[in-house]
């Protein structure tokens, strides 16, 4: 049988050259050619193929998927209970902001529960990675530790040692020989991801993947990388505030949407296991511009403070910008907040609006809280002290209900919270002692009654 071989693959259409161009011969897309190693076609000369036999649904064995708690908590919630043999999670994040020291930190409490893990650290030095440990208090920690960028030494190391926990930091810099083009292009990292995914379903051992995030929010690399892998874990924050927020988008083995909450010390991540008000702000008397919400991220409701500012533009287009909202939903709300509600002076105005901490609000359920945030700023008028909104917001400027109400009132009363505002809803219980629910429709008569 011949060995696979190189080529140049049109990520369009899928032509193949012998040698890259700039712009493929068959369907003309501009630089779309990658190296890839393409296997040569098996069974196309008309042999009969393999036999292969499907199996009964039913007696397809599950043991398989006992999980294996990683000792961190917060990292085991968002993976939905633990990390499952033989699974690939890739975890993603921007430059510097802790994805080493959080899976050296995963690497160390596995290792102290007597599991074999593998750290291998394409980045950093043996010397480096083992102040980082020193630094997280892991010195005396029996992970083992490879600094080497060569996949085929890697697979070696992995088939020889045979850990339960491979970590690969990261898989941008990872370098297969069979291929010419550099580390971190995108047909490096397909085939390394793939070898080593392969390796992992082989083996049943449980494989890290830490992938760089863009500047535009993109895991460098391909898309690809993402279909590749089992789960994918975003890790993110403000890099001058202390906290980081790992959520998953991706989960073949649990819900995804689940929210771990850390704060960065010196001493590494600490788990912030009770973090409903690590997103308010201590002040006791309420501010223009400011209004909270309740994003429920998982299964756990998070009380969020917004802070919008508005400001007489300048000449040119005004400018809004966000911080942990969707500047294209804050687009929309701010054309809602003009042509429904009649606050046309919002089009000479600078908006500016951000989440406390800079935690992603990316739940409808935010906008009722974005708009009264802007509304409150523009007006110079506070809310009153206790107050929150939680609601979807149309185009029409009508309000929406959202899941899960009560879960996230009880929440809000718990943390002192004693007025909300919701969207009017028939058949649906939303009592909470010592909670005012003020029901409304339309955006009108909630900025109407809010900064009355
Ligand atoms: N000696 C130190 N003392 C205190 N904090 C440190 C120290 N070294 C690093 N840090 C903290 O750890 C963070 C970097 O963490 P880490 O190296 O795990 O990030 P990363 O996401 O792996 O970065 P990269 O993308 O460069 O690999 C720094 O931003 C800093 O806050
Ligand atoms: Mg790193």
């Amino acid at each position: 049988m011949s060995k696979a071989k190189t080529l140049y693959v049109c990520q369009q259409c899928g032509a193949q050259a012998l040698r890259w161009e700039g712009r493929c011969s068959r369907c003309g897309a501009w630089n779309a050619l990658v190296e890839e190693l393409v296997e040569p076609v098996i069974n196309g000369d008309g042999a009969p193929a393999e036999v292969v036999t499907p199996s009964v649904l039913a007696e397809v064995p599950t043991d398989e998927t006992a999980r294996v708690r990683t000792g961190v908590g917060e990292f085991d919630r968002v993976l939905g209970g633990g990390m499952v043999p033989g699974s690939v999670i890739l975890v993603g994040g921007e430059p510097g902001i802790g994805k080493s020291t959080l899976l050296l930190s995963v690497a160390g409490a596995l290792a102290a529960a007597g599991e074999t893990v593998l750290y291998v650290s394409g980045e950093e030095s043996l010397r480096q990675t083992k102040l980082r440990a020193m630094r997280l208090g892991l010195s005396a920690s029996t992970i083992q530790v490879l600094a080497h960028t060569q996949l085929e030494a890697i697979v070696e190391a992995i088939r020889r040692l045979k850990p339960q926990t491979v970590i690969v930091d990261s898989i941008q810099v990872i370098e297969t020989g069979a291929l010419h083009s550099a580390p971190g292009s995108i047909g490096q990292v397909r085939a390394c991801a793939h070898a080593l995914v392969r390796l992992a379903k082989e083996s049943r051992s449980a494989l890290f993947l830490v992938g760089h995030v863009t500047k535009e929010g993109f895991l460098a690399g391909p898309k690809v990388l993402e279909h590749l892998v089992d789960t994918v874990l975003y890790f993110e924050g403000e890099p001058t505030s202390g906290f980081r927020v790992l959520r998953s988008t991706k989960n073949r083995f649990g819900a995804t949407y689940e929210l771990g909450v850390f704060h960065m010390t010196t001493e590494g991540l600490e788990e912030v296991s009770n973090p409903s008000e690590l997103f308010l702000s201590d002040r006791t008397d309420p501010a223009p511009g400011c209004m909270v919400t309740v994003s429920l991220e998982g299964s756990r409701p998070l009380l969020v403070e917004i802070q919008a500012l508005t400001s007489p533009a300048g000449m040119g287009l005004p400018r809004r910008r966000t911080t942990g909202v969707d500047v294209n939903r804050l687009s929309a709300l701010l054309a809602v907040l003009e042509r429904r509600v009649g606050l046309r002076q919002l089009a000479q105005q600078d908006v500016f609006v951000s989440s406390l901490g800079g935690v992603r609000v990316l739940e409808p359920a935010a906008d009722l809280g974005i708009v009264l945030a802007i509304a409150s700023s523009l007006k110079e008028h506070p809310t009153e002290r206790g107050d929150l909104a939680i609601g979807e917001v149309g185009l029409t400027g009508e309000i929406r209900p959202v899941a899960n109400l009560l879960q996230r009132l009880h929440e809000a009363k718990r943390v002192g919270f004693h007025r909300c505002f919701v969207a009017a809803q028939r058949d649906h219980r939303r009592d909470v002692e010592g909670m005012q629910v003020i029901e409304a429709r339309h955006v009108r008569d909630v900025v109407a009654q809010a900064l009355a």
